[in-house]
């Protein structure tokens, strides 16, 4: 049947066939791009969260690679006998001024289960609150419960003004 024929059935004319056959055409395109639009932004609002959770320890790792050395300004007037928290990338980590005048810096995250660890200068030793872990320190090294290796230590420089801390 040509359009004619179909618009004459129909009680209109060819071009009023044709003007509600193009308005059909261009509700159904618009319904058909509404529909694909909502579904990719009901895609990206899932899969983003997804995306991030699942690259955060890639993107995590890539930036603790890039950091080399961390300079802690005034740390230098770390009092004896106290310690310092720092981040080293996205790290946490300590920096400890001994009694005896010595320095240590270390990865402040447990070898056991990643907890943070604290240092405790009643005992001066390191401890992990999670599962009761302790690491000397003077080293690093784990002394009780469950870490099974000692922390991660760092080359430090002290000077004047600053405690420059380096991937060892
Ligand atoms: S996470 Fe530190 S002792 Fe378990």
């Amino acid at each position: 049947m040509s359009k004619k024929e179909t618009a004459a059935a129909a009680g209109t004319t060819a071009d009023e066939f044709e003007d509600e056959e193009a308005r059909e055409f261009s509700r159904r395109g618009f319904l058909k791009i509404a529909v694909g639009g909502a579904g990719v932004a009901y895609a990206g609002a899932i899969g983003y969260p997804i995306y991030r959770y699942l690259s955060t320890p890639v993107e995590k790792s890539a930036e603790l690679a890039a950091v080399k050395e961390v300079v802690l300004p005034n740390a230098d007037k770390l009092l004896k006998g106290s310690a310092l928290m720092f981040k080293f990338g996205v790290r946490p980590s300590l920096l400890i001024h001994h009694a005896d005048d010595s320095w240590i810096a270390l990865s402040a995250v447990c070898t056991h289960m990643g907890c943070t660890v604290a240092f405790n200068p009643a005992t001066a030793q390191i401890e992990c609150h999670c599962h009761g872990g302790k690491y000397d320190a003077k080293t690093g090294e784990n002394i009780s419960g469950p870490p099974p290796k000692p922390l991660k230590k760092f080359d430090i420089t002290v000077g004047q003004g600053s405690v420059t801390v380096r991937r060892a």
